[in-house]
């Protein structure tokens, strides 16, 4: 029989009246029976993390960091139990849950480090003016109060941890809300944290809410910060419901890997295939930061494609729980099928399907489209699927502009090895990231990571969500001898 995984409240393992059951996207099977939060319940969480926001931000530095680097040093000790549960509840393969639990790790790490060193303070002399003579500003940052966490499926693990780590580093209470495919990974995170001491009691809960209680939570006024991961259409709901709150927003994106004339080598063209095929198809395609625009120079186009193709062929497909597979199951068998829907109207309208466009159930086969008509829905969305599509351009501003005619700008890949260009590059494409020499789908825990456009506002990474979390509010010392 199963047994039901109680939520967090306020740090306390609790149940409450109903269930709902967390199936595998690759085979059906029952992962986990997990317990729902009740209206009261949810009420509570939010009333204790409100009652400790003075308190939690007043924790010492020391005592929220080893409760940080406890959590960090315990998901090490569970990695592969973790890593185990993201592929069941996911569908994500094995070798890439794996990745992003020693990501969480690493996560939990810098809030740590960041705790420690964060707001020491800049003082700053006024007496530059006669007026302020005698007078010195202190600057430090505060939380600006209780964050409402949304979490998304596509990273269960990490992306909870890139909201609750920076919400205790900075001294700011968080209710967290997994995905409601995904929960059981954001709720082991409770049990890390409840093993540590000295975070007062209400600075965290992890609550399964269903989508349809969020409107609610969305409106409480204990909650002024809302950090949202998620599509676009849901993150902008949220915001222009409470335009008056705080929202990180990180949205969707159409990620873009250029490759120009200089990236010429067969070395430099079977790297930048490699990496276009394995990080177009990780996780599915299912990350905003997945390759899924090619856009190559038309002096490279005709090595690069048969490679690109060849190398998606080779990704290897199937069981997410083998450690040999690079790609598993979509989230759901509704995702696979608008992935094929999609996939289907681009070819009807004229694109070259070069590999793949099949779906077994949940799964989709890794896909490459070329001669992909502007106007159809992958050109224009974001497919957060296996799908590729890969277009020629001649020279870098038209390569360059060919990146910005999108709604989207979270990051862009620019295979060169020429540092004029790379700079070029960083001023021109309207994104959050360059990434030089490699696919948009780097990420860093620590770098700023959002992004532009319809992609969303703010920046996570761990000390940018602290600066987002809080408000630097002035001392003005007077009478000083400066
Ligand atoms: C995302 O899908 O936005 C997260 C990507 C990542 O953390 O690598």
């Amino acid at each position: 029989m199963t047994s039901t995984t109680a939520f967090w409240l306020a740090g306390r393992q609790v149940t409450g009246e109903d269930t709902f059951d967390v199936t595998s996207p690759w085979d059906g099977r029952l992962v986990g029976r997990v317990s729902v939060p009740t209206d009261a319940q949810v009420e509570e969480a939010v009333a204790a993390a409100y009652a400790v926001r003075d308190e939690l931000a007043a924790t010492p530095a020391h005592v929220r960091a080893a409760a940080l680097d406890h959590v960090s040093k315990r998901l090490a000790e569970r990695a592969e139990e973790i890593a185990q549960l993201i592929s069941a509840e996911n569908g994500k393969p094995l070798k890439w849950a794996r990745g992003e639990v020693g990501r969480a790790v690493s996560v939990f790490r810098f809030a740590a480090e960041e705790a420690r060193r964060f707001n020491g303070g800049e003082a700053q002399r006024l007496d530059t003016d006669a007026g302020g003579q005698g007078r010195l500003a202190l600057t430090r940052r505060f939380p600006k109060g209780v964050v409402l966490g949304i979490a998304p499926f596509n990273f269960p693990l990490n992306l909870c941890a890139h909201k609750v780590a920076p919400a205790i580093a900075a001294g700011a209470p968080i209710v967290l809300k997994p995905a409601p495919a995904t929960p059981l990974s954001g709720l082991i995170l409770g049990d890390l944290l409840a093993e540590t001491e000295g975070l007062p009691a209400g600075s965290w809960s992890i609550l399964p809410v269903a989508n349809d209680k969020m409107p609610a939570l969305v409106q409480d006024e204990r909650l002024p910060v809302i950090s949202f991961t998620g599509s676009e259409k849901v993150g902008y709901a949220i915001m222009d419901s409470v335009p008056r709150k705080h929202c990180t927003l990180e949205l969707g994106g159409n990620g873009a890997a250029v490759v120009l004339a200089d990236w010429a080598s067969d070395a430099d063209l079977d790297w930048a295939a490699n990496r276009i095929a394995t990080f177009s198809n990780y996780q599915g395609g299912q990350s905003c930061i997945s390759v899924q625009r090619v856009i190559a120079d038309a002096s490279v186009y005709d090595r690069l494609l048969p490679r690109i193709v060849t190398a998606v062929e080779a990704q290897v497909t199937g069981d997410p729980s083998d450690a040999a597979t690079d790609v598993g199951p979509l989230v759901s068998e509704d995702a696979a099928k608008r992935v094929e829907s999609w996939v289907q109207e681009a070819v009807e309208a004229g694109a070259t399907l070069l590999t793949g466009g099949k779906r077994e159930g949940a799964s989709y086969a890794p896909t490459v489209l070329t001669d992909v008509p502007a106007d159809v829905t992958i050109s224009c969305e974001e497919v957060f699927g296996p799908v590729l599509t890969v277009q020629k351009v001649d020279g870098e501003a038209e390569a360059f502009a060919a990146v910005n005619d999108s709604k989207y700008g979270l990051q862009a890949g620019v295979f060169t090895h020429d540092v004029q260009v790379a700079f070029r590059a960083h001023r021109a494409l309207e994104v959050g990231g360059v990434v030089v020499g490699d696919v948009p789908s780097y990420r860093a825990d620590q770098m700023p990571y959002g992004g532009a456009k319809q992609s969303g506002v703010g920046r996570e990474g761990v000390k940018f969500a602290m600066d987002d979390y809080t408000y630097e509010r002035v001392l003005v010392l007077t009478g000083l001898a400066l």
